[in-house]
């Protein structure tokens, strides 16, 4: 029997020969993500079946337009924005985790290429730092990057980004939608973005269901060099982030500068001690000095079980927040 991504391929095929026009799509990826459907093996490329109306579009990824200069004044980082102390801090917490994802680190981490932001407590920065991790990272030109709204009780990475609400994650998890379907492709090339999607009255359940899992083994192994980040629901306020955080490769804590208290740190963590790379970011610290008392950033860095921290920014966090 041959393959998903042969029968997606062999699809594309037909659809070309009935005269259907696809839409601009880089053609690897979209072979490969156009064979993704947990929930429905086998499945076809979304679209009018063989002999349907030549003229029609097949729905693979839509593009939309995110306003760069709103996003750049809201303080979101944007590809073209002038070198800031934000783009710097940014670009030294995503080397490892970049070298993490490519397996040009240390050592081989599965599924490395999946990165999960979370934290302790609700409204500590998860959404704001995978934001902008994502475009630090699609702002380089050899990286491509998948941003996905996995906490998708109180999804937002549509709403920062100032894109309506749209299908996408619970679609695909329901088996009403396949990936290329709902993934939505950005005037920041490398930046696909796939929303949380419908909302849906079982959404933890599905986040935390067989389909997610084969959904995100799909998705490390059909798109190896492709960095996924999932900005994910907090981890002592939910139990579903706790079961995908057993699936990823990287998880990034984000840690509240003078709020997240250090028992909920150390509780939090101790929650993902099954992922083999575990990074702290502090966020919102005061800049300090007479002129600055903006937010900033620290990390922490924990490697392996053993939780050996690199505390090169943040010493003071990677040593009370090291995992034990
Ligand atoms: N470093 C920062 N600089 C400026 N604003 C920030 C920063 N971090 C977070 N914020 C703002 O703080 C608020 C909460 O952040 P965010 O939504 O990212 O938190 P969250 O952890 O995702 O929350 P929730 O748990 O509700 O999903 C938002 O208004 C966000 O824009
Ligand atoms: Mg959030």
């Amino acid at each position: 029997m041959s393959s998903l991504i042969e029968q997606a391929a062999l699809r594309l095929e037909q659809l070309r020969q009935t005269g259907v026009v696809l839409p601009e799509f880089d053609g690897a990826a979209s072979t490969a993500e156009a064979a993704i459907k947990p929930s429905q093996p086998a499945a076809p490329v979304a679209g009018p079946q063989t002999g349907g109306d030549p003229g029609a579009q097949v729905p693979l990824s839509r593009r939309v337009e995110l306003d760069l200069d709103a996003l750049d004044a809201a303080g979101i980082l944007t590809p073209h924005a002038p070198r800031s102390s934000m783009a710097d801090e940014y670009r030294v917490i995503k080397r490892p985790l970049i070298s993490n994802a490519l397996n040009r680190g240390a050592a081989m981490v599965t599924h490395g290429n999946l990165i999960m932001i979370t934290s302790a407590l609700a409204g500590e920065g998860k959404t704001y730092t995978s934001v902008n991790l994502a475009m630090s990272i699609a702002s380089e030109l050899d990286h491509t990057v998948m941003l996905v709204d996995a906490d998708v009780a109180r999804p937002s990475v549509l709403r920062i980004l100032g894109l309506p609400p749209g299908r996408g994650l619970l679609d695909v998890l329901e088996g009403k939608a396949d990936v290329p379907s709902v993934l939505l492709r950005t005037n920041v090339d490398k930046l696909t973005i796939l929303p949380s999607g419908t909302p849906h009255p079982r959404a933890t359940e599905l986040l935390a269901s067989d389909a997610m899992t084969t959904l995100l083994d799909e998705l490390a192994t059909r798109y190896p060099d492709r960095i996924i980040i999932f900005d994910s629901p907090p981890l002592l306020l939910t139990t579903e982030s706790r079961v995908l955080a057993t699936h990823m490769g990287q998880i990034v804590v984000v840690v509240q500068a003078g709020r997240t208290a250090q028992s909920d740190l150390m509780h939090a963590l101790s929650t993902i001690e099954s992922c083999p790379v575990r990074m702290m970011m502090l966020n919102k610290a005061r800049a300090g000095g007479p002129a600055g008392y903006g937010y900033g950033y620290g990390y922490g860095y924990g490697y392996g079980k053993s939780g050996a921290a690199d505390a090169a920014e943040a010493g003071a966090l990677a040593e009370s927040g090291k995992p034990a």
